[in-house]
């Protein structure tokens, strides 16, 4: 039988989270070697308004209705239903794939929430606007994370790179030369809700020490900014870097994150940070591509259980 089927991409944030949540911008660029890929197959013959669920990544495979009621899917497709004013599913089967690690810090709940979304509202023949997809997946990344910035539903959205501040229009990043990233995962799982909650209680104890701090990062975002519409790749690395001393500073690194940091850097990478919520989870680290292979084994000698190398292209910073 057809299915209707829609994908979205992971992301990874090359300045500013954390600080991002306290209106400091920052950049995020979508990755598209790791997506999610939500199918819907009518299934005439189910019981009227049979709707299943298949997840694996998440351990679901079960029908709508059996859900609890605060369940992200569950409400994800009730959004969905709301925003187009029809009060049933026709029959259907509904499987969601995943390529991205859960709670890692590349925006796996952001991209299952806009590959549904999108899916379940072609099905129900009116694909939404990214306007309305995003503003959905934002509802929803609010029950997993409890007060996010908003930036993983929009970069992984939209596909394009942002950068991001709170409240303010969206602005597609300029990039004008292609760049190489390692993305290496310490293998952490690492709950970003509870990480911006610990941040949030630091915040609490001492508001200018951070703030301080918070507003350095945002300096490096606006540099990054300008080296990458410049294609200064090298000073991009540098800057990335003090990001993460930055990122230590604010107490979201951990050992595991640091040392796969100390090895990128040790190996010849230009730069390395923690990128999401970190305490866990992945890092980056921007390298020459003739030492990318290199730098990738250095990373899983260092204790990364995984590595993944993606070339970020130049953009035109519209978007097309
Ligand atoms: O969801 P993660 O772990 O990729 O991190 C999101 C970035 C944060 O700045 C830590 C939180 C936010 O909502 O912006």
């Amino acid at each position: 039988m057809p299915a209707i089927s829609s994908s979205a991409p992971g992301k990874v944030i090359l300045c500013g989270e954390h600080a991002v949540v306290y209106g400091i911008p920052a950049i995020a660029l979508p990755v598209f070697k790791v997506s999610t890929t939500a199918k819907v197959f009518a299934h005439p013959l189910f019981e009227p308004g049979n709707v299943h669920i298949n997840a694996p990544a998440i351990a679901l495979d079960d029908s709508l209705t059996s859900l609890e009621q605060g369940h992200p899917l569950k409400i994800a497709i009730d959004l969905v239903m709301r925003e187009l004013g029809v009060d049933h599913i026709p029959s259907c089967e509904i499987r969601i794939s995943t390529t991205l690690p859960v709670s890692a810090g590349l925006g796996s709940s952001a991209s299952v929430t806009v590959a549904l979304v999108r899916a379940v509202s072609t099905y129900l023949g009116h694909p939404l606007a990214d306007e309305i997809v995003n503003q959905i997946a934002y509802e929803i990344e609010k029950l997993h994370h409890g007060s996010p910035s908003g930036i993983d539903n929009t970069v992984i959205t939209y596909g394009t790179p942002v950068f991001f501040e709170l409240g303010k229009t969206i602005e597609y990043l300029k990039i004008a030369s292609p760049f190489t990233l390692i993305i290496a995962d310490t293998g952490i799982k690492s709950s970003t809700g509870a990480a911006v909650a610990g941040m949030r209680e630091r915040w609490n104890a001492d508001p200018t020490l951070y703030n301080t701090i918070f507003n350095e990062i945002g300096s490096l975002t606006l540099k990054i900014r300008k080296y990458l519409e410049e294609g200064s790749i090298e000073d991009m690395g540098k800057t990335m870097t003090e990001n993460h001393k930055l990122l230590q500073r604010i107490g979201v690194s951990n050992d595991e994150l640091d040392i796969l940091v100390k090895s990128a850097l040790a190996s010849g990478a230009w730069g390395a940070k923690l990128s999401g919520g970190g305490l866990g989870g992945n890092m980056i680290a921007l390298v020459h591509p003739e030492i990318s292979l290199e730098v990738s084994q250095a990373l899983l000698r260092a204790g990364a259980k995984n590595t993944i190398t993606t070339v970020i292209p130049s953009s035109s910073g519209v978007r097309l």
